[in-house]
């Protein structure tokens, strides 16, 4: 994986990769840019890639880059007002409907995710998902086994996850048809905001498809005081932020409240 340099039967010499990155530089012998990355900090975001109009920068092992009607003017594809009821429409999904997601659409879930921005453009995760109905039961009783232990979980949700018992058969996840997971060896702090980020990523494309998730706390808060847990999905990482997806089975006729805060410095 890497930026290779210019191709310079197509480099027309505008100079916007000079203005994007500062590893690009014009070297006066040769009268030419040149793509030069003494300190390794390059970090693949390939931001280069997307600047240049004439599509003229190398690169091996990344993927390919994607080119739209307005991708320079993302505002023009979806304004405020759509993107902000849509925002408002996003919902824990809770109950769910008993049929699977296609690969095909689950791709275009974790498409999304993909694209979600890192620290560094580190990209360290990894991603898994559980479809069967047997090993979303035994990781359920696992979580359930497990926050029982724990006194301040077990005060907080006993009584919850009992009642949830009375009405699905892993209460944990609220029999979704499919349990997904981003993990990373990454053990910082910041590890847990990326993977905060792909989630929501995630989320958000899921709605477009008309699917429902909802996050899943319960399984993170079990995986991280019991590791063993893990192994049932075959979970490696130290980090991981799980949520839960499928068709969904309610619909909403309103966004709820939520109380305004005062935005210090805004007035
Ligand atoms: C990091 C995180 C963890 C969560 N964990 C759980 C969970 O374990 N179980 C659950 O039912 N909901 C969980 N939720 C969903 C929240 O309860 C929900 O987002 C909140 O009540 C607001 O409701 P809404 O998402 O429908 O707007 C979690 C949400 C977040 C952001």
């Amino acid at each position: 994986m890497s930026i290779l340099g210019i191709n310079y039967e197509e480099c027309n010499n505008c100079n916007l990769c000079l203005t994007t990155c500062i590893l690009f530089r014009r070297d006066q012998e040769q009268d030419k840019i040149v793509f030069n990355d003494p300190t390794e900090f390059c970090n693949l975001c390939g931001q280069c890639i997307a600047r240049c109009p004439q599509d003229a920068i190398l690169y091996e092992g990344m993927g390919e880059a994607y080119s739209y009607e307005d991708v320079g003017k993302p505002e023009k594809i979806a304004s405020y007002d759509p993107i902000y009821k849509f925002l408002r429409a996003n919902r824990s999904i809770r109950r769910y409907r008993l049929r699977k997601v296609s690969k095909d659409t689950l791709q275009k879930v974790f498409d999304a995710m993909l694209n979600a921005p890192t620290a560094e453009n580190a990209r360290t995760e990894n991603f898994t998902i559980l479809s069967g109905k047997e090993q979303i039961k035994k990781l359920n009783d696992a979580v359930i086994e497990e926050l029982m232990k724990q006194p301040q979980a077990r005060d907080k949700y006993g009584t919850l996850l009992k009642l949830l018992g009375k009405v699905f058969n892993s209460p944990i996840f609220f029999d979704a048809p499919h349990v997904i997971f981003v993990d990373s060896p990454d053990d910082s702090e910041m590890e847990l905001m990326n993977i905060g980020i792909i989630i929501t990523y995630g989320r958000l494309a899921a709605q477009a498809l008309g699917l429902g998730t909802c996050w899943n706390g319960w399984t993170q808060m079990a995986m991280m005081n019991n590791p063993e847990i893990k192994k049932i999905a075959n979970i490696k990482g130290k980090k991981v932020g799980i949520f839960i997806l499928g068709y969904p089975a309610v619909k909403f006729y309103r966004s709820p409240p939520r109380a305004p805060k005062k935005i210090d410095g805004l007035e």
